[in-house]
């Protein structure tokens, strides 16, 4: 692929000049993708494998463009891939082992998810104390249309056999060096769900190659690690996978953790289920705005659980104002919501936001503190300046 050369060497070419630039600018402090095609404006996290945010300003639409979406690589991204020889593979604890062409996945049924896609490690920069990993902020989350076949229709082709009790997604990344391939397991019962899908459109279009083209599980409320993108293999265990990404990765302690404290591997469970999260996305941190009526917006989500309420404080915390909740739903989708504030007077001020879902679960005042830091949910707050 020709294409993939130019977008390397786009983005090395983009990157040195970056660097050239202020040569003082630090790996995690270079501020922009501008050279990666179709990713403007999004934060690079990482270049070596590629990891981008979206700034919050970018999270202010329901479906969340491609081009605004997130992008997490734990590798590299295949160099090469031809639909027309690519295949996935589906065997393990099966009566009938099947090979399907991209062809054959087109011919089943579609099916369409609307689904909030978020990195376990969202928010992580905002631990305190710090923890080591991608330093995610805000932005490591979009919401997108997800179609395609799904898993549990492929599953019952295959024909389960009763030992058959975790499905193993394999992904086509160049795995570097020593570093342990991408592999990670979910349990058959929310494989079988009728939400989970193997994926091959985003948005309405195939995916593209950052976002795990041609096809990947899409494991709707789930951390996006779930989502296992470039789908080359899946496999029926009798157990859950043991690999890297399974274990120690992707684990949260099951007993409460003192801040900057270890853990006990044996004592941690892997991590599933999205957390009861809000962010402001406008104003922006930092913003100085006029003193007249403000608009005040944000996304909230919940996993597989619902958004029940979100409430907003103007004054650093000491009152709450319920937020108007967007019309437009669909379950594991965010929600939109916006308060206005008709007179705010020259300051300074914290705006917070707070969600609350259906499960009664509420976004904390502190996030809970773990080694990897996952599951980042703290309320959400911007300081902004009021004009005299
Ligand atoms: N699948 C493969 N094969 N390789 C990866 O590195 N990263 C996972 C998941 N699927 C990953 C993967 C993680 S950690 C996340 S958060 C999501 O993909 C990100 O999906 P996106 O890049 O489409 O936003």
């Amino acid at each position: 692929m020709s294409s993939r050369r130019d977008f390397l060497r786009n983005l090395s070419v983009g990157f040195m000049a970056a660097r050239l630039a202020s040569p003082l600018l630090g790996w995690a402090a270079d501020p922009t993708s501008q050279a990666v095609p179709g990713k403007e404006g999004m934060l690079l996290r990482s270049f070596r494998f590629l990891d981008l945010e979206a700034p919050p300003e970018f999270l202010s639409s329901w479906i969340t463009p491609v081009s605004h979406f997130f992008v997490r690589n734990h590798m590299s991204e295949p160099t090469s891939l031809d639909a027309a020889e690519w295949r996935l593979s589906i065997g393990g604890e099966v009566e009938k082992p099947l090979t399907l062409s991209l062809a054959d996945l087109g011919k089943l049924e579609s099916h369409s998810v609307i689904n909030t896609l978020e990195c376990a490690g969202n928010g992580r920069a905002l631990h305190n104390p710090r923890v080591p990993g991608i330093q995610w902020e805000k932005g490591a989350v979009g919401n997108a249309r997800f179609a395609g076949p799904r898993l549990r229709d492929l599953l019952q082709r295959a024909g389960v056999k009763p030992t058959g009790k975790h499905v193993m997604f394999r992904g086509l990344d160049e795995v570097p060096g020593k570093v342990p391939p991408f592999i990670r397991s979910i349990p058959i019962e929310k494989a079988m769900d009728s939400d989970t899908l193997v994926a091959l459109e985003m948005n309405g279009l195939p995916l593209n190659k950052h976002h795990g083209f041609p096809a990947r599980a899409l494991v709707p409320g789930w951390i996006g690690a779930a989502s296992c993108k470039w789908l080359t293999e899946i496999k029926m265990l009798d157990r859950e996978f043991d690999g890297n990404f399974m274990k120690p990765g992707y684990r949260f302690p099951n007993q409460p953790v003192a801040p900057g404290g270890s853990v006990n591997p044996d004592d941690t469970h892997p991590v599933t289920g999205l957390n009861v999260k809000s962010i402001i996305t406008a104003p922006s941190d930092g913003a100085t705005v006029r003193p007249k009526a403000l608009q005040i917006r944000g996304m909230a989500w919940a996993g597989e659980a619902n958004i029940a309420k979100i409430d907003i404080s103007l004054d650093s915390g000491a009152t709450w104002l319920p937020a108007q909740l967007d019309e437009k739903q669909s379950r594991y989708a965010w929600r939109a919501w916006s308060l206005l504030w008709r007179n705010p007077k020259a300051g300074q001020y914290t705006i917070m936001s707070r969600a609350t879902d259906s499960q009664g679960r509420v976004q904390p005042e502190t996030a809970v503190w773990n080694p990897s830091g996952y599951l980042y949910n703290a309320i959400d707050r911007v300081k902004i300046h009021v004009q005299a």
